[in-house]
């Protein structure tokens, strides 16, 4: 629990990696997340982004500040199977190291895996899967940890348009029914903003926050939602955001 009782409490985070030159990745960064909401971290590549998500997770220790989240189950870029698993052991794997009886993580695993678009494919290995069915193997296993807070990163990166659409549809379904705190990376604004409640903007590296945005919009979010007014509208100011903050780091060059 942080200090205060929210999910995710991050205060005045810098963080230089060490080296030749030495990096600075966030610079001064603020973000609470309430237990419940669904935050968005956007921004351009190489601004931090991961790094403050690995900062929440208490894999890598600010330079400066501090960060603080309610159980996390962590979602890497990278996806991590373990290729000596097959797919349901990797489904499971989370979920078997937070102390979940196994028997009990196979039932709820193999509930799932057809959501996932993984049926059929139980005893299947890693090594014999499309990248976008990895990608939705270890949502899976993030998913089945018993954790309050899902750090996502970039969990949808990977997948073609449409499956990306399925997958953002399936996981406000699945958390109508199964209510995380989640905070997810992505670079991709409509995204965002179909899945947010708020979305934190970030600057070019060093990360910075730059903007706060409410995304007011009804839910669930669909086909019809992408096309109305007040979607164009948030989409535009993001945007313009993001914009904004290239166009002054250029003129710094
Ligand atoms: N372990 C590390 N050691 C040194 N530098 C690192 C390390 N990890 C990241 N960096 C640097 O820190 C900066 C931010 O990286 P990070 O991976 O957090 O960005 P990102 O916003 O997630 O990018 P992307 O959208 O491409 O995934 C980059 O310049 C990167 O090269
Ligand atoms: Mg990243």
């Amino acid at each position: 629990m942080t200090p205060d009782g929210r999910a995710i409490e991050v205060r005045g985070v810098s963080l230089t990696y060490a080296g030749r030159p030495p990096v600075g990745a966030l610079e001064h960064v603020d973000l609470a997340v309430a237990r419940g909401e669904f935050a968005a971290l956007l921004g351009p590549s190489g601004c931090g982004k991961s790094t403050l998500l690995r900062a929440v997770a208490g894999l890598v220790r600010p330079t400066a500040g501090e960060a603080h989240a309610k159980s996390v189950a962590y979602m890497p870029q990278r996806d991590l199977l373990l290729p000596w698993r097959r797919v349901l052991g990797n489904a499971i794997f989370a979920a078997g190291l937070a102390g979940v009886p196994p028997a009990e993580a196979k039932r709820r695993a193999e509930a799932l895996l057809p959501r996932f678009g993984l049926d059929g494919f139980e005893r299947a290995w890693p090594a014999q899967l499309s990248g976008g069915m990895r990608q939705r193997l270890a949502l899976l296993r993030t998913f089945l940890a018993p954790r309050e807070t899902l750090l996502l990163d970039e969990p949808f990166g990977a997948l073609d348009a449409i499956t990306r659409h399925q997958m953002q549809r399936w996981l406000q379904d699945v958390l109508e029914v199964e209510p995380r705190t989640v905070l997810l990376v992505t670079h991709d604004i409509e995204e965002a903003l179909i899945l947010a409640d708020t979305v934190y903007v970030m600057s070019a590296r060093p990360g910075r926050i730059v903007a706060r945005v409410p995304v007011p919009l009804a839910r669930p979010r669909d086909a019809a939602t992408v096309t109305s007014p007040e979607f164009t509208a948030l989409k535009a100011q993001l945007l313009a955001r993001l914009d904004a903050d290239a166009t002054s780091g250029m003129a710094e060059i």
